[in-house]
């Protein structure tokens, strides 16, 4: 088993990740623990105005890369961003495509937004050379209320990444359901932590691999948490199983969807 995680916040001081370098150091630890190799810290970027932050975020993570050498860490440190989708991205920036890749980029999106043009947008405005890697989609009520937009989001070519605590129900039973079936219709890449602390998001993969293993098995497993993420940091292309769409039969599952969203807005 070789995992790399390739979305953390680890990097203290920066966003809602690590709060300062104990944590950030206990949470290296705890990668180191789990049988991590590699991991990318991949802060939030908001604005533009955080993408001149360039300079300070690589200040900080070299300041971890150091610490971790130093405490005899045995786990590679890569930079990178998790990027709030926004009307213009430099791609030429240091932090905005993964271990300076050059290729794949690490987007979000906005969780409860259901309409199509923010979506038809970001694809509208992006270069040919570079590939979009979107974080967590099982999180986003755009693709809750219609998981089949998740196959429209690949055959225009972005790559989805899972979270690994979707898949155990960390963010509910019916983020579990629509992951299982993401994973079902091959509309699943890579799976990374989007870890933000010691407890409720953690820097560990070892679950969800054999979580994965168990119930898709070991090529998909190996696929997910070691393959696709050494292609995407080396800047090579992937290859995917051709995806499939969803149908309208579970009519079910679809009504508990439903709900899910309106349970979502009343919050
Ligand atoms: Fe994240």
């Amino acid at each position: 088993m070789k995992l790399i995680d390739i979305h953390s916040h680890v990097l203290p001081f920066i966003d809602d990740g690590a709060e300062d370098w104990d944590m950030a150091m206990q949470m290296m630890r705890q990668a180191e623990k789990d049988g991590i190799d590699s991991v990318v810290c991949t802060p939030h970027i908001l604005s533009e105005k955080d993408f001149k932050n360039e300079a300070k975020i690589y200040d900080i993570f070299a300041g971890l890369r150091q610490k971790v050498t130093k405490k005899g860490i045995s786990v590679n440190l890569e930079l990178g961003s998790e990027i709030y989708v926004q009307p213009y991205i430099d791609f030429k920036q240091k932090i905005a495509t993964l271990a300076q890749n050059g290729r794949y980029f690490l987007i979000e999106f906005p969780l409860n937004l259901t309409q199509d043009f923010l979506f038809r947008q970001f694809f509208d405005t992006l270069t040919e050379n570079v590939v979009p890697v979107i974080a967590h989609p099982e999180r986003y009520a755009y693709i809750q209320s219609k998981p089949e937009r998740a196959y429209e989001l690949v055959k225009k070519g972005a790559l989805l990444q899972l979270n690994a605590g979707s898949l155990i129900g960390v963010f509910g039973q019916h983020i579990k359901e629509l992951s299982f079936r993401l994973v079902d219709a091959n509309l699943v890449h890579v799976i990374g932590s989007d870890a933000h602390d010691l407890k409720t998001r953690p820097l560990k993969l070892s679950y969800a691999y054999q979580f994965v293993a168990n119930r898709w098995g070991t090529e998909k497993a190996n696929e997910f948490f070691y393959l696709n993420p050494t292609r995407i940091l080396a800047g090579e292309i992937i290859y995917v199983d051709p995806p499939v769409t969803f149908s309208a039969e579970n009519k079910s599952v679809k009504t508990k969807w439903g709900q899910f969203i309106r349970a979502l807005r009343r919050d």
